[in-house]
């Protein structure tokens, strides 16, 4: 008996049908029962949603929260901010969207059971910096998740989704999703007449620096596999700005995040010889980039740049002087929740190499690039904005809905707006909900119609890496290289090594250029040709089979925007080595990609930038 054969087919129905049960897809289903009272709210999630995501192991900040009740911020300013942190191009409509409703999404938080510390001064919130604040959050997932939970009609775990279902009146419309149950093996056919997507951002498309022991590990999450990408680039969605890929300084080895350290506990970064290097090439960073170099903060691929130029000029390691500031015990105390609360593996690097924070600075280090929207970086889908804001380029629909009817998406999911993090991107999650119970009351007569013939092929391809194990193992007598097939984890290591030898990755210290990016894309499409041929002895293996596909159409959009953007924007995140120098005559604007599934082609275009905020 075939595979396919042997594994039940199981229909469910929704209204609204959420891909992705993170941040972002927490706020759709809380937002969604808010006004879409009596709908079927379905949450599809690949692990379980009380401890999935970006925020599983739990954070030690929110890091967008206004204060607006307070008067500590305004949304224009958060505008400004994140314009001058991405080098001028955000969509300031939609990042406007979230500054105004982001403080509402806290409060929630607050009022569900999160411990969020507060000043004692002031009375309010405690500041990590102007835009964070500091939390006890080692249960911010779980806590998030019961609202989502309480609110969803139902909630199917460990269920990945591997594609999306357009209508079969109509292949611009959605009409549902594909995916197969990661526990029994089941194959699942959604039906929905509005679909989110959440399913977070990308990581291991670019080789990480963690090898050996501790392979793996990545800063952001290992399990955002590009599916939020994939999903959409494969039904003809617009994307953008997916060259904006992000680079982060990370403490060494650990990938413990620097905002607490930097931000809260004011502490320095110095070179080998002691000397604070930051701002020492900004004269050489005008001439290339700009005024941008002027902007407060300092914009966070410039630092990234600084740190990569002191590098190279031989001055490292690079230090972070913990020992500096944690002169009192509460500084101390804040210094180990940070990460006990967020990145363990970081407090377990300090306990394994003899490092005590209180005496022994940290090495800094640039990590690999991941692909995310919801950071000091926008790559993502191409969205409508909100009704008040957008200006007719940016509006052809609803708010947050993408560029194929019916079909939304948040959090890491949207392109062109960064700086959401955690909260912005549970508020994203509530604006793209409460826009896609509008455009179901204003579609009553829509049921989803779905091609049976499509779906039976889509079974048929899904469960194929246990088919072609089942066939190709016999040719192995022992170890793991065959004739006949690949394992995905084979798959993401070539994939790696592609990217980073190629598409800028650490390993050539970020630079690339035509010739590189082109030979890159040839080699993903030998990649592309192979995926076929991908084997899996079970099903957690078969998940990974279909995580080997999102990563690699995400790194195909990634490559294709980084050979269209003939300047170098984001110096510190990837150099285009051809065109060294940030061109604001020729490229103020954004680059959108669609991929047309009917003709098998991409198609590049450019959009202005419109600034709505003075
Ligand atoms: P996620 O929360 O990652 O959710 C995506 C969900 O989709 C996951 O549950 C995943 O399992 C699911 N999924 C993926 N693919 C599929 C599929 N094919 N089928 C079904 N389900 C799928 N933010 C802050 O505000 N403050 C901080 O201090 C902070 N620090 C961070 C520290 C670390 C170590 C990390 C990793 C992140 C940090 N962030 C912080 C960022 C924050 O976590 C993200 O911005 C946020 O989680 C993005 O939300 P999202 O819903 O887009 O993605
Ligand atoms: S986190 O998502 O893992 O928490 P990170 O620790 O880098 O990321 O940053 C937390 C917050 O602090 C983000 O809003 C980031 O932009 C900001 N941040 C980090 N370092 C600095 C710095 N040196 N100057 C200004 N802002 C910073």
């Amino acid at each position: 008996m075939s595979v396919r054969s042997s594994k039940s087919t199981k229909y469910v129905d929704s209204d609204i049908l959420i891909i992705g049960g993170g941040m972002a897809g927490c706020g759709a289903a809380y937002e969604a029962r808010y006004w879409g009272r009596k709908m079927r709210i379905v949450v599809v999630e690949k692990a379980n949603i009380e401890r999935s995501g970006a925020v599983a192991m739990g954070l030690s900040a929110i890091n967008c929260y206004m204060g607006l009740r307070w008067n500590e911020n305004t949304p224009e300013d958060f505008v400004r901010y994140t314009r001058s942190d991405l080098m001028g191009l955000v969509r300031e409509d939609l990042v406007y969207d979230i500054a105004r409703h982001v403080d509402s999404t806290v409060h929630l938080f607050e009022e569900w059971g999160l411990p969020i510390i507060y000043d004692e001064k002031t009375g309010h919130y405690k500041r990590e910096g102007r835009w964070q604040i500091l939390i006890h959050g080692e249960s911010y997932k779980p806590i998030v998740a019961e609202a989502a939970q309480k609110s969803a009609s139902e909630i199917y775990n460990r269920i990945m989704v591997t594609h999306l279902l357009t209508d079969a009146r109509n292949p611009n419309r959605i009409a549902g999703a594909v995916g197969f149950s990661v526990r029994d093996g089941s194959f699942y056919v959604f039906k929905a007449k509005a679909v989110i997507v959440s399913a977070g951002g990308a990581t291991h498309i670019y080789r990480p620096k963690s090898v050996g022991e501790g392979a793996g590990r990545t800063w952001y999450a290992p399990w955002s596999t590009g599916s939020a990408y994939a999903l959409l680039i494969q039904v003809g969605a617009t994307m953008t700005q997916m060259e904006n890929r992000l680079v982060v300084t990370r403490f060494k080895d650990g990938y413990g995040p620097v905002g607490a350290w930097f931000l809260a506990l004011k502490a320095t970064a110095k070179n080998a010889y002691g000397e604070e290097y930051e701002k020492k090439y900004v004269d050489e960073q005008r001439m290339l980039y700009g005024n941008y170099v002027d902007a407060k903060p300092f914009p966070t691929c410039l630092r990234n740049d600084s740190m990569l130029r002191e590098l190279k000029a031989g001055k490292g390691p690079i230090y972070i002087h913990t020992e500096a500031v944690l002169d009192t015990r509460e500084k101390e105390e804040l210094g180990w929740e940070d990460f006990l609360d967020m990145t363990m593996s970081q407090s377990i690097v300090w306990a394994s190499q003899n490092i005590d924070p209180k005496t022994t600075p940290s090495e800094l280090q640039t990590s690999e690039p991941y692909i995310m929207g919801s950071h000091a970086t926008c790559s993502g889908a191409w969205a409508s904005g909100p009704d008040d804001m957008a200006t007719d380029i940016y509006k052809w629909g609803y708010n947050r809905m993408t560029t194929i009817e019916g079909l939304f998406g948040a959090g890491d999911t949207i392109g062109g707006s960064a700086h959401k993090f955690s909260s912005g991107s549970f508020t994203e999650g509530r604006i793209a909900a409460k826009a896609a119970v509008a455009y179901i009351l204003d579609h009553p007569d829509y049921h989803p119609d779905i091609d049976t013939k499509m779906v039976e092929s889509l079974k048929d391809e899904i469960f194929r890496p246990m088919e072609n194990y089942n066939v190709g193992k016999n040719k192995i007598v022992a170890g793991t290289v065959s004739p006949l097939y690949i394992y995905p984890n084979q798959g993401v290591i070539r994939l790696e090594k592609i990217m980073d030898e190629y598409a800028g990755g650490w390993g050539n210290m970020y630079m690339t250029n035509e010739f590189m990016l082109n030979r890159g894309l040839e080699l993903l499409t030998m990649l592309k040709e192979d995926l076929s041929k991908v084997a899996a002895e079970d099903l957690h293996q078969l998940q990974r089979a279909w995580e080997l596909h999102h990563r690699v159409w995400t790194a195909e959009a990634v490559i294709r925007h980084t050979l269209y953007r003939k300047e170098t924007r984001w110096p510190g995140y990837y150099y285009r080595a051809d065109y060294p120098k940030l061109d604001d005559t020729n490229w103020h604007v954004f680059v959108n990609s669609r991929y047309d599934p009917a003709m098998k082609t991409w198609y590049m275009s450019t959009v202005p930038v419109m600034h709505i905020i003075g």
